[in-house]
């Protein structure tokens, strides 16, 4: 149960008592809306503003028994009306103890009339407020607001970020809206996502009866959480569009970015155990800033590529576009196995020296462990599970990936090295279409002339 205000009084149309005047404060809803942030920007821009400018008065009141009774009493003659903001008020109008606000426990509370004994008793309106009432009414009631926590309230008001349907546009994301206009003149949010729906992969709702879907246990079962959780987070629903579920799809990301991603690591961790098995001193991870005067470009360029995901991905999670997150890991992941690995797999495997091994393979592992940290909110368990080897090699990790803070950007990137591989790598994808034109497999070494039509 909640209580109103005493600001929501004016806002309470008497004698109906039924109606909140949204259309009064309909211009300010538009200012409000206009402080807050949304993704995608044209629902805000569009659906709810239209939906704001034809805002009409709310019809509060319902004929339900359970709900939360309207905080209003009535005079028989319905001349005098009181409206309770506290347990304290109605117990000091009423002389009653009151510990319980459903209706059972409120309807029989009377309170006498201030005109006199004459004009009888004041009774509680029957209905209770509509549901969305409360849902609107999250941001103070699930703190009691104003009762407790004021000061929390007021630090964290608005809040920085919600999430739910785009069906909610006329639902949660409205009600919240006109209550915080009308009770502080300020949205209840600052950053908002909308998602679309989720559809049976025939485009049609999802449906018990029909079983359309696949059981996501199954599903969970099968692929894993992570592997659900990337597939929704990199599709369409997060920017408010529908998604037809396709199982086909959670596999997608178990082939393209949890297997790679997986042999990355594993390449490492087989690499580190040669060393002991071979004799030579266990692996430990050479630091950061020493690995920095390694005197080996492509070093530089995946430090600096992995300088570059970390600032993608708080760019990214800062402007709310969660969509854009995984495609670019897919890329980084694809650059580190075929351009770090497969340049480096020599180095790694220590055919250069114990000592140019141990900066490759160090290297390969601030990669891969920064990467995992920055992914965890994203694929929690299959970073963890990497985390949970990794950080045996390292005296200096958390017990688990999710007490790591937040990688932040050291701003050290070399655009110049990014660019050099970027140039590298179009030159061989160029020269390898070339020889698929002329039929020629990678390993078929070149004569002169193809050699001249290669360069
Ligand atoms: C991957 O490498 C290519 C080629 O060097 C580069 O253009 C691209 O920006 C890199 N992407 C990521 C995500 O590291």
């Amino acid at each position: 149960p909640l209580y109103v205000n005493s600001t929501m009084r004016t806002f309470i149309v008497l004698p109906a008592f039924k109606f909140i005047k949204v259309e009064k404060i309909r211009d300010q809803l538009l200012e409000c809306n206009k402080e807050t942030y949304w993704v995608p920007d044209y629902v805000k821009e569009k659906r709810f503003h239209n939906w704001l400018e034809g805002a009409r008065d709310w019809a509060v009141s319902r004929s339900r028994f359970w709900g939360t009774p309207l905080p209003v009493w009535i005079s028989q003659d319905g001349e005098e009306i009181v409206v309770m903001d506290s347990i304290e008020k109605l117990e000091r109008l009423s002389g009653v103890k009151v510990n319980d606000l459903h209706r059972h426990h409120v309807d029989d509370i009377t309170i006498p009339s201030s005109r006199g004994p004459e004009f009888g008793v004041l009774k509680r309106v029957e209905d209770v407020f509509d549901c969305w009432f409360e849902s609107g009414s999250m941001p103070y009631a699930y703190i009691h607001y104003p009762f407790e926590n004021r000061e929390l309230f007021e630090k964290n008001f608005p809040g920085n970020f919600v999430a739910e349907g785009l069906d909610q546009t006329r639902g949660w994301f409205y009600t919240l809206m006109v209550l915080s206009t009308a009770l502080f003149g300020k949205p209840a949010f600052k950053n908002l996502i909308c998602n679309g729906l989720v559809l049976a992969e025939d485009g049609k709702k999802m449906s018990k009866s029909k079983q359309n879907y696949p059981s996501p246990m199954e599903v969970i079962d099968e692929y894993g959480a992570d592997a659900l959780r990337l597939y929704l987070v990199n599709s369409p629903v997060v920017r408010a569009e529908s998604l037809r579920f396709k199982r086909i799809g959670v596999f997608g990301v178990v082939k393209d970015v949890f297997l790679p991603w997986y042999n990355a690591y594993r390449f490492l961790v087989q690499n580190a155990k040669r060393l002991e098995v071979e004799g030579l001193t266990a692996f430990s991870p050479i630091d950061q800033a020493s690995l920095r005067k390694s005197s080996n470009v492509l070093d530089h360029w995946i430090h600096s590529a992995t300088e570059s995901l970390v600032s993608f991905v708080h760019q990214e999670m800062d402007a709310y576009r969660l969509y854009t997150v995984v495609p670019y890991l897919v890329k980084y992941i694809d650059n580190l196995t075929n351009i770090y690995v497969r340049f480096n797999r020599k180095r790694l495997k220590g055919r250069t020296g114990e000592e140019d091994c141990k900066i490759s393979l160090s290297t390969l592992y601030h990669a891969l462990v920064t990467t995992c940290v920055a992914m965890a909110p994203f694929t929690p368990f299959f970073t963890e599970v990497l985390y949970q080897n990794l950080r045996k090699a390292s005296s200096k990790s958390e017990q688990s990936i999710h007490f790591c803070s937040f990688p932040s950007t050291t701003g050290e990137r070399d655009e110049r090295v990014e660019r050099s591989v970027t140039r590298m790598m179009t030159i061989i994808d160029l020269a390898r279409n070339i020889r698929e034109r002329h039929s020629k497999a990678l390993k078929t070494p070149l004569n002169v002339w193809h050699r001249t039509i290669v360069a």
